[in-house]
Formats: C-alpha cells, structure tokens, sequence
C-alpha cells in the first residue's frame, strides 16, 4: 500500500514514552550467556537495554506514556475517541492492551484496538489512525507502540537475547492547521515469515506440554535472513514513499529507522545517502524494542531540539511478518512547545 496523503493536515500533537527502570548491560548478559560485549557492540551497536520487572506488562509501559502523549497534546483522556496499540506483546491476546489502556486512561468513548505488525507496528498504526482521522471517523486518536520483549525471549539463545529490549512510546493524532502526514508506505511478505517467528501460542501450534518443551514459546530467528531483509526494505520502503510525495532524500531532515541494529541502519543510510546527523539513533542504549523503537527515537530528537516546525521527518520500520512501512511527515508548530 503506498500514498500521499490526502492534504487535509493531521499531525502528531503529544508525544510520550516510558522505558522499564532496570538497565541490563552487555556485560552482565555474558554472565548469562557465553557472549561478550565485545561482541554485541561490533554486530549490532547495543550497549545496553531496559527489562521490564516480572509484574510489568504492556499496559504499565503504555500508559505513562499515553499520559504524557496526552498532556502534551492538552487532550482529555475523556476526549479521545480511537487508541490502537501496536504490540507483540500485550498483557494478553484478549481482553487486548487497548482496552485496557482505555479503561486506565478514562477514555470510555474510544475505540481500541491492538494491531499486530512486528517492528513495523507502530508505523501501521500510525497509517491507520491517520486514515481515521482523515476520514473524519476520529477526532482525537492515541496510538501507542511498544513491547516487552522481554517476555517472550529464550534467555538461553545468545543468537536473540542480546537483541532485544522493552519500552514504549505515544502520540497523539490531531488536525492542525498545516503540514503534518504527507504520505505512507506499508508492506507485507508472509513467505519470509518462517525467518521471525513465535512459532506455538497460536491456533496452528496451541500450547502444550510439547511446545513448552521445544521452548517454542520464544522468540526464533534466521538472524542472517532478517538481516538481509531488513538492510534491502528500510532502503526501498524510504525511497517509494519519498517518491509517491514528490520528494528525495534530501528534502529529510530528520530520518528516523526503526533501532533493529546500527550495523542495519549504517547500511541503510549509506545507500539513501542520508548525512549521518540526519539520523537519530537509540538502539545503543535500548536495544531493539519493536513496536517501541521509532516513537523513543521521535522522543530523542524532540528532546534535542531536532523536531522543529517544518521540518521533513522519515521513519521507516520493518520487522516480523515479514512486514515493512515508512511514514513520511512535515513536523509542526503544535509539537514544538
Ligand atoms: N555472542 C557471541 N557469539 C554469537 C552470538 C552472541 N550473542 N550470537 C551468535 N554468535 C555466534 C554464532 O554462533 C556464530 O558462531 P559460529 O561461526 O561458530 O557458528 C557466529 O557468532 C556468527 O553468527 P552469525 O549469525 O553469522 O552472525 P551475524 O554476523 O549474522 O550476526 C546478528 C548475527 C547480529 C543476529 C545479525 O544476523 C543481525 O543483525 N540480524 C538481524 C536481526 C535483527 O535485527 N532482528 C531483529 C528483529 S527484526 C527487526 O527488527 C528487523
């Protein structure tokens, strides 16, 4: 699916995140697992990640950030009318994270729904919720994305528990009087699924004693596979949806990659020719938190002065699926406070 958008201006008018307290470092997971951080820095540039505590689950990751998304916005929970979250990890598959988060919030009137998209989740839901409001079903619409990987994560297999980390963020969708959403690129491979997978859980493999056993409840990965796609789509994605608005590269001023890996996004800026102080990055200090990997970089380069009204914002995400999206937005005087 590729777009402009339709000229009617909705932008992102609060923006919140919220990442676990406990920091795990590379060299404490080498207690763990027989790997360095020597290792872990060289292949993927991840110095460290958050973990969420046993009780925590999405819904407490979200709603902090939901509540600063919506403060900063001056939007009343009350007056919210559409939440998506996008997650692969939800407190639960039902009742979903975003009702939950509704009832949390106090958002009676809101539609809620969690969509699963992988890593490219929170760029899906951000198409959706866009749509909504273009299409004049929402006035007010919060969409969250993050996860606890954490949680479905084998810590016993080096080759993925170094990878990943939890946190969330959260913006809110609104009509402004100018700039905002310029166009979407979202995409779908299921036959390169088999290379990310949470294999059991599912109404193809429901959980049994077996699939406890063959620990088929984590996370299972074709590391040089993903790899290979995710360096090819985060190029292709950016430049489809550049040239669906009638733009290049270097018309962005800001590009945000979803934070698999900086060996993946060095890559990708390379080939897009994107200068480096273009780019924000995060993956060091968070790992790779899905869903909840662009809206913390979005609150990164707000807090360094990078989101300035009028300037040319790219994300692009990609991930399980094998999915892939990209958002291409002009930022804009509300979020500028
Ligand atoms: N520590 C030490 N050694 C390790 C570790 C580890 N944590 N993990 C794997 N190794 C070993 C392997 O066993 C292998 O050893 P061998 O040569 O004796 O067999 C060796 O390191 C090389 O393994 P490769 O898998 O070939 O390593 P590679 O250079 O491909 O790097 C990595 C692995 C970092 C996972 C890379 O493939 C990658 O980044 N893939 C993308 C994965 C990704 O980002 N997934 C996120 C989810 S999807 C998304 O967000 C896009």
């Amino acid at each position: 699916m590729i777009g402009r958008a339709n000229g009617r201006p909705i932008s992102i008018t609060g923006l919140g995140w919220h990442v676990p307290e406990r920091v795990l470092t590379n060299d404490e997971l080498a207690e763990w697992v027989d790997t360095s951080d020597e290792w872990i820095t060289t292949r993927t540039g991840i110095r460290e990640r958050r973990i969420a505590a046993p009780e925590e689950a999405m819904t407490d990751l979200a709603l902090p950030a939901a509540r600063q998304a919506l403060e900063q916005a001056g939007v009343d929970p009350a007056d919210v009318d559409l939440i998506v979250v996008a997650t692969v990890t939800p407190d639960s598959t039902f009742p979903t994270t975003s009702a939950l988060l509704a009832d949390l919030l106090g958002s009676p009137a809101a539609a809620a729904y969690d969509l699963l998209a992988g890593c490219t989740g929170f760029v899906y839901a951000l198409a959706q919720a866009y749509g909504m409001v273009a299409a004049g079903l929402s006035q007010r619409a919060l969409v969250v994305g993050g996860d606890v990987l954490s949680k479905i994560v084998n810590w016993r297999d080096r080759s993925t528990c170094v990878l990943f980390g939890d946190g969330a963020g959260a913006v809110v969708l609104e009509f402004v009087d100018q700039g905002g959403f310029l166009g979407f690129e979202l995409g779908a491979d299921g036959a390169g699924g088999i290379h990310l997978t949470l294999p059991a859980g599912g109404s193809r493999l429901p959980a049994s004693a077996e699939t406890i056993a063959a620990e088929q409840h984590f996370i299972h990965q074709n590391g040089r596979e993903v790899y290979k796609f995710a360096t090819r789509v985060l190029v292709s994605s950016a430049e489809q949806v550049l040239a669906a608005c009638d733009l290049t590269v270097d018309d962005v001023d800001v590009y945000i990659p979803h934070q698999a890996n900086l060996r993946i996004i060095d890559h990708a800026v390379r080939k897009l020719g994107i200068p480096p102080e273009r780019v924000v990055t995060n993956v060091d200090r968070y790992g790779n938190t899905s869903s909840g990997s662009i809206p913390l970089a979005l609150a990164d380069a707000a807090a360094d002065g990078r989101l300035q009204p009028g300037k040319l914002v790219l994300m692009t995400g990609m991930g399980a699926g094998l999915t892939w999206g990209s958002g291409v937005m002009e930022w804009t005087e509300e979020m500028a406070a």
